[in-house]
């Protein structure tokens, strides 16, 4: 990229702090973000897409509605822009739940933009909302918290459950309620979460249904309910049908819930089938190239565990079926649609036949 292009990417990222950020200005929000931006580190109840970047601008000017950052250094690599800032305002709405104070505060970030045509398509980003949340009352300081510790210490002989501690902490109604679950062990910490609307069924048949392009599963667990930690979907693999040879860029775990599903290892020394049946689990490590079948007769159920980054890019798979539908496209060109939309979530697929799908 010449130094016209990365001195323009970096104008870019300076008129979404200055203007979309800075002043509340949303029609330069919307000029700016890519219909098919990407958030890899949205904050917690955020999507990690265009919609979710506006709702957390939206979320931060309510709070402090004269918010503005000061950019302390900005530096571009191709087509991404880093940039260290301080966030500067006034605490004047509702913020992760703690009551406007009406408090000054300061906060540091660092971040990461890739500016595609002029448009932002990628974030990565860290913000010290830990200094944030101590400005605002919402943890104590580290000094305060040091001295509660020994204090603790010192009243908590050997042996004594943490329990008390935590409840020594809480107003005396929600103290009795806590004590009454007995020998529960809890971080001293506790007292500072607030505790929200407590724990959720999901039943049998409920989720959402993915099914696109011969990929067919059932959401259970979205990353909008575990703060973007992770996402799992039930899925189905009927006789012959499975998943080609891919790689990623994060982790993800398989736990067959019943029947047998073969899971192709790839090494340096060769491919090798493992076959997983109820109740056994299959780990796949950042990068391990797997392809997984149904080689038998019958059908099979398995669970997968991953990322927000996993599910980001089925969400994608979805929004591009929407747009262009998948129905009706030869195997082929769906699956060269598909590695291609892939591309831009770190997976990787091959062109490359497993050997004997079937036993
Ligand atoms: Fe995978």
């Amino acid at each position: 990229m010449s130094n016209d292009a990365s001195s323009e990417a970096k104008a870019v990222i300076r008129r979404n702090t200055e203007e979309a950020q800075g002043k509340g200005n949303f029609d330069v929000f919307e000029e700016l973000f890519a219909d098919d931006f990407i958030d890899h580190t949205p904050q917690p109840g955020m999507t990690p897409d265009k919609p979710g970047a506006r709702r957390l601008y939206k979320a931060l000017r309510t709070a402090f509605p004269d918010l503005h950052a000061v950019i302390h250094w900005q530096t571009a690599d191709g087509e991404v822009v880093t940039t260290f800032k301080t966030y500067h305002g006034t605490h004047q709405g509702t913020f992760l739940g703690v009551a406007p104070t009406g408090r000054k505060i300061h906060f540091e970030a660092v971040d990461a933009m890739r500016v595609h045509e002029g448009k932002i398509t990628e974030h990565w980003g860290a913000a010290n909302l830990f200094s944030l949340m101590q400005q605002l009352g919402a943890l104590a300081s580290a000094d305060r918290t040091e001295r509660q510790r020994s204090a603790a210490d010192a009243a908590a002989p050997h042996g004594v459950s943490p329990i008390f501690l935590v409840a020594a902490g809480l107003p005396s109604a929600k103290r009795r309620r806590i004590l009454s679950t007995g020998g529960l062990k809890m971080s001293n910490d506790l007292r500072q979460i607030p505790l929200g609307s407590g724990l959720r069924k999901v039943e049998r048949d409920e989720g959402e249904i993915f099914n696109v392009a011969g990929v067919r599963f059932r959401w259970k667990v979205k990353g909008e309910n575990t703060g973007y930690a992770f996402s799992i979907y039930e899925q189905e693999l009927e006789p012959g049908e499975g998943v080609p040879l891919h790689g990623h860029s994060y982790g993800e775990v398989f736990y067959a819930l019943s029947g047998e599903i073969d899971f192709l290892r790839v090494t340096d020394e060769g491919e090798e089938w493992i076959t997983c049946t109820g109740g056994e689990t299959i780990i796949i490590p950042i990068n391990a190239l797997h392809a997984f079948y149904n080689r038998t007769e019958k059908p099979a159920r398995l669970l997968n565990i991953s990322t927000q980054l996993h599910q980001a890019f089925f969400d994608a798979v979805e929004a591009t079926d929407r747009a262009d539908p998948f129905v009706g496209t030869p195997q082929p060109q769906a699956m060269a649609r598909i590695s291609e939309l892939a591309r831009r979530f770190d997976m990787h697929f091959f062109p490359f036949s497993p050997p004997a799908l079937r036993r």
